[in-house]
């Protein structure tokens, strides 16, 4: 997903050091290039080699070591990095580059460099309170820095409060959104999201469903949610992880996502509709496990509701209504009509056969379509990347 993107980490001297080596191998399991800058405290906690065997990558500690090619290694990496992270960060590194103090590699790395700057805080909850701190973080964000802050939780000086490093996902994520450009551009937005398949009942036993495992639903949740809105997820069937700081309510049937869709909408801002919903569901469902009999056997089926045609007849106009639409042919005609009738903003149309594209897997081919026919094909992608797209176009909305 982040293949060809730089990620310059820089490791400061925290106990929450060694999380920075979990953040390593995830960013280079993304296939970044990540190289790692540890200050001399933070080689106290864990050894450059640790970062140098995962990364792959020399770690780059002294600033006056001897160069083994002829650069300025600060300015080198300042220039190679799409993202500069620092994970943890102390509350000294904190003050240093908030005013301009560049000492060390990873302050003078911080000072040269145009990239994007992600902080990770770690510390005692006394220190990330005190006044000089705040002051600090308040200083780096209006000149652009964005910080993932720390959690509550059992500090190792022994104390419970504010100041355990965030979660390692969390920090990877939004590392991830920073080196695919993407702005914390919906904060104060309500989106609503819908993912995964339903599932029709036969019997207790038995239902209808399609092959949808969530993945590009949840992948939408997890980029509104990193930036910045306030995301409720309504979920089918789906095999995805819970996406923290993301409201997940699971249903079941088209009936139940429906309920649990139009009760949600009214305060939603953005509705994105990636869900698979089963068109019909059975006429009855029997309440005993239905028998075998001795020929075949004919299901009666009734028209479930439609759910985005419902909100599009509700909401267009008031609210930015977002569609998907799986097909198998006509892809662009199919999905600009399905637009025009359901009245949506525009439609994400896939196909079921594309390679790269649809069902299960972990990238998308997708194609922004609007009612009057025009469309935008995009290059097969990561959902999370796909899903940055659609939410880029959605807030131009
Ligand atoms: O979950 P993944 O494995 O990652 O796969 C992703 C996906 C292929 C499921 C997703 O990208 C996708 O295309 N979702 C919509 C699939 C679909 O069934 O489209 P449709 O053409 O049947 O429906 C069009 C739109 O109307 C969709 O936004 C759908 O959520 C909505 N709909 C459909 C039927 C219905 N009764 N109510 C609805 O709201």
């Amino acid at each position: 997903m982040l293949k060809d993107k730089t990620v310059v980490l820089g490791v400061t001297g925290g106990i929450a050091a060694y999380k920075a080596l979990e953040l390593t191998s995830m960013l280079k399991k993304a296939g970044t290039d990540v190289k790692v800058i540890m200050t001399r405290a933070a080689t106290e906690f864990v050894a450059p080699l640790s970062f140098q065997s995962l990364s792959q990558n020399p770690v780059a500690v002294d600033m006056f070591e001897e160069p083994k090619a002829w650069e300025i290694r600060h300015i080198s990496l300042a220039k190679a990095a799409d993202v500069l992270a620092v994970v943890p960060a102390t509350a000294n590194f904190i003050g240093k580059a908030a005013n301009g103090i560049a000492d060390d590699m990873l302050t003078t790395t911080v000072m040269a460099s145009k990239a994007p700057l992600l902080i990770a805080p770690a510390m005692n909850t006394a220190m990330l309170e005190n006044p000089a701190t705040r002051e600090n973080i308040d200083k780096l964000k209006t000149r652009g820095a964005e910080f993932v802050m720390p959690a509550e939780g059992r500090l190792a000086c022994g104390d419970t409060g504010r100041g355990k490093l965030a979660d390692i996902e969390l920090i990877f994520w939004n590392i991830a959104r920073l080196a695919l450009k993407s702005k914390a551009d919906l904060s104060g937005k309500k989106v609503l999201v819908t993912a995964g398949a339903t599932r029709e009942a036969l019997d207790p036993v038995r239902f209808l469903t399609n092959h949808s495992s969530g993945k590009m639903g949840f992948a939408v949740a997890r980029a509104a949610m990193l930036r910045g809105a306030d995301v409720t997820l309504i979920a089918g069937a789906h095999t995805c992880p819970e996406v923290p700081g993301v409201n997940t309510i699971n249903v079941s049937s088209a009936l139940g996502m429906r309920e649990a869709v139009m009760g949600a909408a009214e305060s939603a801002d953005i509705i994105i509709t990636a869900a698979a919903v089963s068109d019909y569901r059975p006429a009855k469902v029997s309440e005993s496990k239905i028998k075998k009999g001795e020929g075949g056997m004919s299901l009666e089926l009734v028209r479930n509701p439609d759910i985005l045609k419902e909100l599009g007849e509700k909401y267009s106009g008031s609210k930015t209504i977002i569609g998907f639409a799986m097909e198998t042919e006509e892809i662009i005609k199919n999905a600009a009509d399905k637009c025009a009738e359901k009245r949506a903003d525009f439609i994400v149309a896939n196909s079921l056969t594309a390679e790269g594209a649809g069902f299960g897997g972990d990238t998308n081919v997708i194609s922004i379509v609007k009612g009057d026919g025009t469309a935008r094909d995009y290059p097969m992608m990561s959902k999370f990347e796909a899903a940055n797209i659609i939410l880029t176009e959605a807030a131009k909305l």
